[in-house]
């Protein structure tokens, strides 16, 4: 099984592609219709914990980078 890549978005979210799932706080599994997900790190976006591109207006600044978990 591959490593879920995770990648710091210049100015913008957290970037998870790759394998795995979402669990809610309730503790239940949600579908994602794609292979990725964008977690909002500016603390601005209406649907927490997800990115929803008001980073962009807000005008959050934040370096790029990676995140390995191997
Ligand atoms: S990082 Fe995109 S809305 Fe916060």
């Amino acid at each position: 099984m591959s490593e879920p890549n995770i990648q710091l978005m210049e100015n913008g979210p957290i970037l998870i592609k790759g394998p795995g799932k979402y669990v809610n706080a309730e503790g239940q599994e949600e579908q994602k219709d794609q292979n990725w997900l964008a977690l909002c790190r500016c603390g601005h976006s209406p649907i927490h914990p997800f990115c929803d591109g008001t980073h962009k207006e807000k005008g959050f600044e934040a370096a790029k980078g990676e995140i390995h978990t191997s």
